[in-house]
């Protein structure tokens, strides 16, 4: 829909869609009372607009997922060709659109994985990825790093009363360890590559200590995405794998954020020698235009279950309209060559872009990432790395959104994250709004504006 076209409805505008938001929606994430949410009435490409058609940049791709963009045009003809076809149906049946999603996806898997199983999201992509590890080996350790985020899921199964509940109690369950981020490190590391093999170490360190016959998986975001850009130093991946190995666990890597483009890659893990043995994925697969994840199966994980049932199943494991969704996203990604536009993006426009505003704003510490994954991380002290507190940050959303620019905000970080889809024009003129926001919310400027 064009910003012309918008609804005649009386009460279709911004005031009415806060209301009704207030009056009855209950958000993710927040105290409800607090709660002033940003109207969206529309959106087209890199654009969305409110009822009363003020346009906003979205730097923000939604939450990170709209990769090909909003309303691209053979997405959503698919979807309304698949709903007019048929618009829902079992997940044990056989059905053409899902059997093509899952080619289109193994189409861009590591060389090796011959399977895909359909979620409604990441996180349950990441429960089952789990699941299938801990049938596989065994065991039911899950090592991850405090610095991700892999979705919010949990306790359903194990309410469960029927036969379902029993493969899947596990008594213990999850650890921690720190992954590499040089700028905050945890190792007292002067380089990557010292970041990189010291954290390798903790990480070994760690699992010899929990007790490698426990462990079933290390669990990685590729690059964790929501806790910052941490894009690992050369080797640490790799690395990772080789200890899996030496000790018989498996490697599962979340694509979720990372994947389908983001990372100018069609998945991150491409960027790097590293060979996982499942990878949980969502958002960009169909840039969230209809909610679906999975994960892929390497060919010895998928055999484990040859034979033997596997213990998890969702209604709407491969619906039709995510799948249609899946597959024209898939292909006009290939088509228009997105993944390479969002790599271009990265190493032209946004990354030299940012790097000039690291050198002249005082409030960035560091600015790292690629393709069009990008953190400015802010702070009150370059010297003392002491992040900004919630103050400055409100000041930077407020200066954004005047100047019709949609941030996405995480702690004391922008990430910049525009679909991959971005023109070089609408990448330049994002980086001068974020500038301009950032230097009115920098030390000093509201007692020189007076
Ligand atoms: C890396 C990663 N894994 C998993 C998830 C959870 O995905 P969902 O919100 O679709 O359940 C997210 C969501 O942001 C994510 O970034």
């Amino acid at each position: 829909m064009s910003i012309d076209q918008r609804p005649a409805h009386a009460e279709d505008d911004d005031a009415t869609a806060l209301s009704l938001d207030r009056a009855h929606v209950f958000h993710s994430w927040s105290a409800q009372a607090r709660l002033s949410p940003f109207v969206v009435a529309g959106g087209s490409g890199s654009h969305v607009w409110d009822h009363a058609g003020r346009r906003y940049l979205d730097f923000s791709s939604q939450l990170v997922n709209t990769n090909v963009g909003h309303q691209h045009p053979r997405v959503v003809a698919a979807i309304q060709e698949q709903a007019a076809t048929l618009a829902t149906v079992a997940p044990s049946t056989a059905s053409l659109v899902r059997g093509r999603a899952a080619q289109k996806v193994l189409e861009h898997a590591p060389a090796g994985f011959s399977s895909v199983f359909f979620t409604n999201g990441g996180a349950d992509a990441v429960e089952n990825a789990i699941r299938m590890a801990r049938l596989h080996t065994g065991r039911d350790k899950v090592v991850s790093t405090y610095r991700s985020y892999h979705g919010n899921t949990g306790a359903a199964v194990a309410a469960t009363g029927d036969w379902r509940r029993v493969p899947n109690e596990y008594a213990r369950g999850h650890v921690h360890v720190f992954g590499p981020y040089l700028y905050r490190t945890e190792f007292w590391a002067t380089s990557p590559e010292q970041e990189g093999e010291r954290a390798l170490r903790h990480l070994e360190r760690v699992i010899q200590a929990e007790g490698p016959e426990t462990v079933a998986a290390i669990l990685l975001e590729t690059i964790p995405g929501t806790a910052g850009v941490l894009v690992p130093p050369p080797g640490y991946l790799a690395g990772a794998r080789e200890i899996a190995d030496r000790y018989g666990v498996l490697l599962i890597l979340d694509e979720v954020m990372a994947g389908f483009g983001r990372s100018g890659a069609w998945l991150a893990l491409d960027h790097f020698d590293v060979r996982p043995d499942l990878v949980a994925f969502a958002k960009g697969v169909n840039s969230g235009y209809v909610p679906a994840g999975g994960v892929m199966i390497s060919a010895p994980i998928a055999a484990t279950f040859d034979d033997r049932v596997f213990p998890g199943g969702l209604t709407y494991s491969g619906h039709p309209l995510a799948m249609a969704a899946i597959v024209a996203t898939i292909e006009a990604m290939e088509d228009e060559r997105i993944v390479e536009h969002a790599a271009a993006i990265g190493s032209d426009v946004l990354g030299p872009g940012l790097a000039e505003l690291a050198e002249r704003s005082p409030l960035v510490g560091e600015v790292r990432g690629l393709g069009v994954f990008w953190a400015v991380e802010l702070v009150a002290d370059r010297a003392t790395r002491e992040p900004v507190g919630a103050d400055v940050m409100a000041r930077v959303k407020a200066g954004c959104l005047a100047r019709g620019l949609l941030p996405f905000l995480a702690e004391n970080r922008v990430h910049v994250v525009p679909p991959c889809v971005v023109t070089a024009d609408e990448a330049a003129e994002g980086l001068a709004l974020l500038a301009e926001a950032l230097a009115e919310a920098g030390p000093g400027a509201h007692v020189a504006r007076g």
